[in-house]
């Protein structure tokens, strides 16, 4: 299946805060979303403000740098907020859950790229790059397939 992509501008936190509640509200089970980019990119900064404008109960949602994993539950149902930096093997994916997980809830993954071969064909990638000129600036751009895909990102290539 042919990919589909859009590259936006990001201005600020707010902005990308902002996106990432868009983007959440058209979430369901089953989606993938893979966060990359560099440390400070902002793919926590995403992953928080999409999980929080889901959350059944207010909660903090905080970077899962060291437990890999952090669950949460939402109005779209289960949420696994993934940062894979500190993975050490495909069998550590297995334990963790994260595969069933990728069936059956919302998953937002940091580090992707950790999961090699394991990596979901199905999964949107949307990838942050920041702007050498301005701190608070960054370049998004998203790619993934499918019809189910177009309906989570249609109208989000601008604001
Ligand atoms: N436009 C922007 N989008 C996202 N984060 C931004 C933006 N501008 C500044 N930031 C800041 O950049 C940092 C991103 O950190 P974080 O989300 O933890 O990155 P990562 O998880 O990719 O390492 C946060 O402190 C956030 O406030
Ligand atoms: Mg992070």
């Amino acid at each position: 299946m042919a990919n589909s992509t859009f590259t936006r501008t990001l201005n600020s936190e707010t902005q990308s805060a902002a996106f990432a509640r868009r983007v959440a509200a058209r979430l369901s089970s089953g989606h993938t979303l893979l966060l990359e980019g560099p440390v400070g990119a902002g793919k926590t900064h995403f992953a928080r403000s999409a999980i929080k404008s889901l959350l059944l109960d207010d909660e903090d949602v905080p970077s899962p740098t060291f437990t890999l994993v952090q669950t949460y539950d939402s109005t779209a149902g289960p949420i696994w907020h993934a940062d894979l930096y500190r993975l050490t093997s495909d069998y550590e994916v297995e334990e963790l859950g994260l595969m069933d997980a990728m069936e059956d809830a919302i998953c937002l993954i940091e580090w992707p790229d950790r999961l090699g071969s394991l990596m979901p064909a199905e999964a949107a990638v949307l990838a942050f790059t920041p702007d050498p000129y301005d701190e608070n600036k960054r370049s998004l751009t998203a790619t993934w397939s499918g019809a189910t895909w177009d309906a989570v990102f249609k109208g989000l290539a601008h604001d």
